[in-house]
């Protein structure tokens, strides 16, 4: 297949709206497109990733609006998350609507809904004729992509069209919030932070995973995920390490000299937009062991440390 690469987020939509599989940018992470009306696209997509098809897929909208289109029950405190984070890198868990089909939703009776900022990926959803289904625009397993020359390297020839923006600013995949039951539960840890969400709704539980025997709220979790193809090695701030051969690091903190490659990072942000981009450079650099420091579970640092703790297997 050939993929074809645009800068324009009309020409994409119009490829999508032709029942095609298109990957566009947002402020967290690539994401891979398909319109939810179109469900051969939708098999396709899953099939073009790699992915499991009993792991649902995020709904992309354009406006708030359009969430009534996918889904119904909107509860106080969703309501107060839509009014204070949409659009931007929230995803809420909402009662799906009897349009949304079984195979976007993994057979849930539930739909994760998200309305990007990233302004081209506003341009394109207001171009798409339906909502759009879509999952991180990387080959299942693998880091999530954060620039488009990474979605070509995952996916060229093997999608419609890959819509070419920036960087994504946050590097990071959405805060996911469950809103369908009485109390939030908070599925994945993102940018926008437990304590922001705790500054506009009263209460929110934290799923932490517990034994194997339970299936997992959000069933994505339980696949391995952000693997780069070297090991990781977990560090805190004031521990001894020492480079080896072919290792690298990334942390907040100057690590001793004879490190391969080497990333400190200013800020947390900064080092939650690099991480991704930084395991990716060290496999193509051939890279043994990624030492990296754990941040406090605090503020965009607990998405940061969820992320290390599952690339490093320990989730
Ligand atoms: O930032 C993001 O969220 C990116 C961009 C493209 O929007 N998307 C993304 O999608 O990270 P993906 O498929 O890589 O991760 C979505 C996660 C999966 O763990 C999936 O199981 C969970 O969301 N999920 C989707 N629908 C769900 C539902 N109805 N209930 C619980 N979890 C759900
Ligand atoms: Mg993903």
């Amino acid at each position: 297949m050939q993929t074809t690469l645009t800068d324009s987020a009309e020409e994409a939509a119009n490829i999508l709206n032709a029942g095609g599989v298109v990957a566009f940018p947002t402020e967290t992470v690539y994401g891979l497109g398909a319109g939810i009306c179109h469900p051969e696209a939708i098999k396709e997509l899953f099939r073009a990733k790699g992915r499991p098809v009993d792991n649902p897929l995020i709904v992309h909208i354009h406006c708030i609006e359009q969430i009534a289109d996918v889904a119904g029950d909107i509860n106080k405190d969703a309501s107060a998350l839509i009014e204070r984070f949409f659009p931007g890198p929230l995803t809420l868990v909402l009662k799906k609507n009897p349009c949304v089909p079984d195979t976007v939703t993994a057979g849930l009776d539930t739909v994760g809904v998200r309305c990007p900022a990233n302004p081209v990926a506003h341009e394109f959803l207001a171009h798409c004729t339906c909502p759009v289904a879509a999952p991180s625009a990387n080959l299942s397993g693998l880091p999530s992509a954060t620039s488009w020359e990474t979605v070509y390297e995952d996916l060229d020839g093997k999608i419609d069209c890959l819509l070419r923006g920036k960087p994504s600013s946050i590097g990071l995949e959405s805060t996911i919030v469950d809103c369908s039951g009485a109390i939030p539960v908070l599925l994945r840890a993102g940018a926008i932070t437990l304590e922001q969400l705790l500054a506009v709704i009263p209460k929110i539980s934290v799923d932490t995973p517990k034994d194997d025997q339970e299936p997992p709220r959000s069933p994505g979790l339980k696949y391995p995920h952000y693997a780069p193809r070297a090991s990781i090695v977990l560090c805190h701030a004031n521990e001894k390490i020492s480079a080896q051969h072919s290792s690298a690091y990334i942390g907040l903190s100057e690590p001793p000299a004879g490190f391969a490659l080497l990333k400190i990072c200013r800020n947390l942000e900064e080092y939650g937009r690099e991480l991704f981009s930084f395991f990716r450079r060290c496999d193509s650099e051939g890279i043994d062991l990624i030492y990296c420091e754990l941040p406090s579970n605090t503020g965009i640092g607990r998405a940061i440390r969820d992320r290390l703790l599952r690339a490093s297997g320990r989730h």
